[in-house]
C-alpha cells in the first residue's frame, strides 16, 4: 500500500520539491497551501492539491477531514509551511509578529492536531517538522524567526517523546539558506519594517548581504532528500542539519562562548 503523504506549504521551495519528489517515488501526495494555482505542477504529476490555511482552524479542519474520508489514513505528515518577519526587539512591530508565529509555530501545531488522532489510531506515522539553523541558534534582526524556530524544536521534542509510544516518528530538518521563494517573502515583510535612525544603517548593509547570500543560495535538493529519508525510515534521525552553513553554524555556536559567536556573526551578516 503507498503512503498517504500530506506536505504544507506545497506551492513553493521546499514542500513543493519535496511533494513532487515524493509523487515520483510513487506515493499518495497531498500538497497544502493557500495559493492553488501555484499546485498545478504538482496535480498534473499526480498528486492531489488542497486549499490550506495553516492559521484558520476550520481550513485546517476540512483539509485532513478531505484527506481522510478519500484515504481513511495520513501516514506521514510534513509541517513545512512558513516563512520569516525579521525586525529588532525594540522597535519591532508585535502584530507583525503575531502572524508569523501563527503559521510557523500554532500552524504546525493545528495540523499535528488533527492528524494525530488519525496516526495514534493507526499505531503508526511520521512527522516531520521543518526548523531552520536559527532554531539552534539567534541573530541580532532575526531574533524572532529565531524565536519561532526555537518553537518548533522544542515542541517537536516533547512531541518525540510524547508519541513515539503509538508507534510515531517525529523528525526536525534544520536547513541553511537554500534558494526558494523564502527570500522574497523576507523582503516583501521588511517592507512593513520601520525601525528608526538608530536601528536604519544595520538594515542598510544587511539587506545587500542578505540579498547576496540568496543569489548564491543552493538549490533544495539536499533538504529534499532530508525529508524524504525521514518519512523511508523506521527509525530516523531525530534532528538533522542540512547545508555546510547550518551545520557550520551550529557546531559552532557549540564550541564558542556567546560573545565569539556574536562577533562572528555580527561582522558576517554585515552588522557591526
Ligand atoms: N529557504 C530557506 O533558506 C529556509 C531555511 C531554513 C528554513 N526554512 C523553512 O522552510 C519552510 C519552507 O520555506 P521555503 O524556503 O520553501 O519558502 P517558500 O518557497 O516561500 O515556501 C513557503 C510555503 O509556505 C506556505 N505558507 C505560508 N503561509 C501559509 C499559510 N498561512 N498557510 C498555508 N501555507 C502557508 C506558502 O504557501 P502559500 O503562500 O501558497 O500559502 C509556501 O508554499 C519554512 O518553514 C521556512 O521557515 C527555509
Amino acid at each position: 500500500m503507498s503512503k498517504v503523504i500530506l506536505v504544507t506549504g506545497a506551492s513553493s521551495g521546499f514542500g513543493k520539491f519535496t511533494a513532487l519528489e515524493l509523487i515520483k517515488k510513487g506515493y499518495t501526495v497531498y500538497g497544502a497551501a493557500r495559493r492553488l494555482e501555484q499546485m498545478k505542477e504538482l496535480v498534473q504529476q499526480g498528486g492531489f492539491a488542497i486549499k490550506m490555511d495553516v492559521t484558520s482552524e476550520q481550513s485546517v479542519a476540512d483539509s485532513i477531514a478531505t484527506i481522510i474520508k478519500k484515504e481513511g489514513r495520513i501516514d506521514a505528515l510534513v509541517n513545512n509551511a512558513g516563512y520569516g518577519a525579521y525586525g529588532f526587539i525594540e522597535t519591532t512591530n508585535i502584530d507583525q509578529m503575531k502572524r508569523m508565529f501563527e503559521v510557523n509555530v500554532w500552524g504546525a501545531i493545528r495540523v499535528s492536531q488533527h492528524v494525530l488522532p488519525h496516526m495514534r489510531k493507526a499505531q503508526s506515522g511520521s512527522i516531520i517538522n521543518i526548523s531552520s539553523i536559527v532554531g539552534k541558534v539567534s541573530t541580532a534582526f532575526l531574533g524572532f524567526y529565531a524565536a519561532s524556530k526555537h518553537a518548533v524544536e522544542a515542541i517537536s521534542d516533547a512531541m518525540r517523546q510524547e508519541v513515539g509510544r503509538f508507534g510515531i516518528n517525529v523528525s526536525i530538518i534544520e536547513p541553511g539558506a537554500f534558494s526558494t521563494g523564502f527570500d522574497d517573502v523576507v523582503l516583501k515583510e521588511l517592507e512593513e519594517v520601520h525601525p528608526g535612525p538608530a536601528y536604519q544603517p544595520i538594515v542598510d548593509s544587511f539587506i545587500p548581504y542578505f540579498r547576496n547570500m540568496y543569489e548564491k543560495a543552493p538549490t533544495p535538493e539536499p533538504v529534499v532528500k532530508a525529508i524524504v529519508s525521514a518519512i523511508e525510515s523506521k527509525k530516523p534521525k531525530t534532528r538533522q542539519a542540512v547545508g555546510s552553513d547550518a551545520k557550520g553554524g551550529i557546531m559552532m555556536k557549540g564550541l564558542l562562548g556567546d560573545r565569539t559567536f556574536d562577533n562572528i556573526m555580527l561582522g558576517q551578516m554585515k552588522m557591526k
